[in-house]
């Protein structure tokens, strides 16, 4: 019998270290430990023998048993490992190969214009201050001297949130002037800021979208006056749409975080469907201003006996439309990939005043 046990254990053991799969490998443990397997086999046949050899015969087959089942163990493993890397080498992936040139993506033209809005505006000393989507009922009317009453609230199609606890309804904030406020209360003069970002309505046509993008600017000082305004917005006119001497209309207006408040117009012709900036006998508003409002500074921590400034909003959608011909404001927010692929932007064009803001 002591034979007959080598000649298995030996035999199975040279079939688990030639086995080639993980099939193979489960057959083999089959025929040595399973039900019908030659150990097994042999267990039964311990009855017939009398009690010592029964003993030391028990423990021998104890030990092929044992023996057999870890060599099956380190085995399978090896077989995993040898699975597992051929898999990493047939599905290798060289990130080294160019990409596919469907598969590149591009910037959205908003994104490029934020862009280069920020580069001009950082060139001239700005730095760029963030706010919330969701605002404070305070900070997006009361603090900006709109109060319940006023008609710019209705003006401003609102979208409102639940009320939670004792605060005021919360709002999807209508424009980006509440990160006026919070940059005042959050830091001491001099300010000098831009605030691009999202800005809601429930407002839905061919020129209105219920999400849109603002910028807002603003700059406080001891001194800072309307000729600075007008100075710096010319700067960034000529700056953006890349032409000198454009002609700008300041065309008094009312806005009640201002005073006095103007709108902007810059001259444009309108040929042929075809719009050009800077010549022609047409006007176009691009953009809201005026010098903060003492009511605006007080809210917002700052002594207007002492300090003064300006501030301006301008849509972001609508002047990366003008810019670079692009006929309606829904398509920015189709998610239409051929639009993207016409209208966008390749990543690494990023905008620079040295490396040029147009396309
Ligand atoms: N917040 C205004 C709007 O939503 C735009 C605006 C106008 C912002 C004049 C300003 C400003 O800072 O001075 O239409």
């Amino acid at each position: 019998m002591q034979d007959q046990i080598n000649t298995i254990m030996d035999e199975t053991l040279a079939a688990i270290a030639d086995s080639g799969d993980l099939k193979g490998l489960d057959d083999i443990r089959v025929a040595a430990l399973g039900k019908k397997g030659a150990v097994t086999g042999l267990m039964k046949q311990l009855g017939g023998l009398d009690p010592d050899a029964r003993r030391e015969v028990g423990q021998e087959l104890n030990r092929v048993k044992d023996a057999v089942q870890s060599a099956i163990d380190a085995r399978k493993e090896e077989l995993e490992r040898a699975e597992l890397n051929l898999r990493l080498e047939v599905e290798r992936v060289d990130v080294s190969l160019p990409p596919r040139p469907e598969a590149l993506g591009s910037v959205h033209p908003v994104s490029q214009v934020m862009d280069e809005i920020i580069a001009i505006f950082c060139e001239m000393g700005f730095a760029v201050a963030e706010g919330p989507d969701i605002e404070d009922d305070w900070l997006n009317f009361g603090a900006l001297n709109i109060p319940d009453e006023h008609p710019a609230r209705q003006e401003h199609d609102t979208f409102y949130l639940p009320a939670s606890g004792e605060e005021g309804r919360p709002v999807l904030r209508t424009h980006t002037s509440p990160v006026q406020i919070r940059h005042m209360l959050s830091h001491q003069p001099p300010l000098r800021i831009i605030a691009p970002g999202r800005t809601y309505r429930s407002d839905s046509d061919m020129t209105h979208t219920p999400m849109f993008h603002q910028v807002e600017g603003l700059v406080i000082d001891e001194t800072t006056h309307m000729g600075h305004l007008k100075g710096c917005l010319r700067d960034f006119v000529e700056a953006f749409f890349q032409v000198d001497n454009v002609p700008m209309r300041f065309r008094p207006s009312y806005f009640p975080f201002t005073a006095p408040s103007m709108e902007i117009d810059i001259g444009c012709s309108f040929e042929g469907g075809e719009l050009k900036i800077g010549e022609g006998d047409d006007w176009l508003e691009i953009l809201g201003s005026g010098m903060v409002h003492p009511n605006v500074l007080r809210h917002g921590g700052i002594d207007p006996d002492k300090y003064q400034g300006f501030a301006f909003g301008m849509g972001i959608d609508r002047v990366a439309m003008l810019k670079y011909g692009i006929p309606d404001l829904r398509s920015f927010f189709d998610a239409d990939l051929r639009w993207l692929r016409h209208y966008g932007f390749r990543p690494l064009d990023v905008p620079t005043l040295y490396g040029g803001l147009a396309r």
